[in-house]
């Protein structure tokens, strides 16, 4: 009979676990303790730091709603959910072998039903004020071909940095909308220009920002989700070229291929904007994600 030891816990722990029968379950589990312990063994904590970290979680939990979901933001502000991922984009281009448009964190934002529109539509509802913003691309498949009826879901912040369900003050689905490309593969929609904005500052995962001394604003930024049958679902965003936070991204977003080319354009001395921009898909299944809100 063994007795737990403070050297031997982490081989007891997974000689317990080996007995489970799923092996990806098994891998995964051993590996976080692994991890979890040698983390343990080097930081030493206080029993009152348990305690903080256990508190820590346990608000992640509270401070997730139908509005917000705290924990995919706590993984975003720790470089986590970028880093799966990129280990995952690096995968998609290894197994597909060819060029794929980069995925990007799908965000706390994503709701499921936006409304499907006519290309050309605007997805700026009500009286949304802002630098008007046409957007068009082209999505291709694997061999280049243009991919006609594929389905480009957009979503993204308004001029003043609120996504919709965030500010009472917007319509249901503003600057929400679904499109679907034409013959040639091609979308085309107009809204506003989105600004940048502060991931929400109002929970345990504000806290550690702060106590980091690190600045909660996302760079502007449009969110993308391209499907269409036999092809992955792209999952991806395209960010403002010139804006400020590029390199300072609290969720460490920002890849090179992810920067679009915002160009602004003057007529009748009115601004408005336009960007180009095209994706590239893999055959795959089609697997959607669970809206982290509704
Ligand atoms: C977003 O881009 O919608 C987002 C991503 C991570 C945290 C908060 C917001
Ligand atoms: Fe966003």
């Amino acid at each position: 009979m063994t007795f737990v030891t403070k050297e031997n816990i982490t081989e007891l722990v997974l000689e317990v676990f080996e007995r489970t029968p799923e092996p990806r379950l098994r891998e995964v589990m051993q590996s976080l303790v692994k991890h979890l312990h040698a983390f343990i063994r080097e930081v030493e904590p206080s029993d009152t730091e348990f305690e903080q970290g256990c508190e820590f979680l346990v608000s992640l939990g509270k401070n997730t709603s139908e509005k917000k979901n705290e924990v995919i933001l706590a993984s975003d502000i720790l470089g986590a959910s970028t880093l799966i991922t990129l280990i995952n984009n690096v995968k998609r281009a290894e197994q597909a072998g060819q060029f794929q448009t980069e995925s990007a964190l799908l965000g706390p934002f994503w709701r499921a039903n936006a409304p499907f529109c006519e290309a050309g539509d605007t997805i700026a509802r009500g009286n949304t004020q802002g630098m008007p913003l046409e957007v068009r691309g082209v999505v291709y498949d694997k061999h280049g071909k243009p991919l006609a009826n594929a389905t480009v879901d957009v979503w993204h912040a308004s001029p003043i940095g609120l996504y919709e369900n965030q500010d009472d003050a917007q319509e249901n689905m503003n600057l929400r909308g679904r499109f679907k490309t034409d013959a040639h593969g091609a979308y085309f929609f107009k809204t506003v220009r989105p600004a940048g904005y502060p991931v929400p500052t109002n929970g345990p995962c504000g806290d550690l920002l702060r106590a980091q001394l690190r600045h909660p604003n996302r760079p502007a930024h449009l969110h993308f989700m391209v499907s269409m049958p036999g092809h992955k679902v792209l999952i991806t965003q395209v960010f403002a070229d010139g804006d400020d936070n590029l390199t300072s991204d609290p969720v460490f977003g920002v890849t090179a291929l992810l920067v679009g080319h915002f160009q602004e354009h003057v007529t009748d001395g009115k601004t408005h904007a336009t960007l180009t921009h095209d994706f590239h898909l893999t055959e795959g299944d089609m697997t959607f994600p669970h809206p982290p809100i509704p």
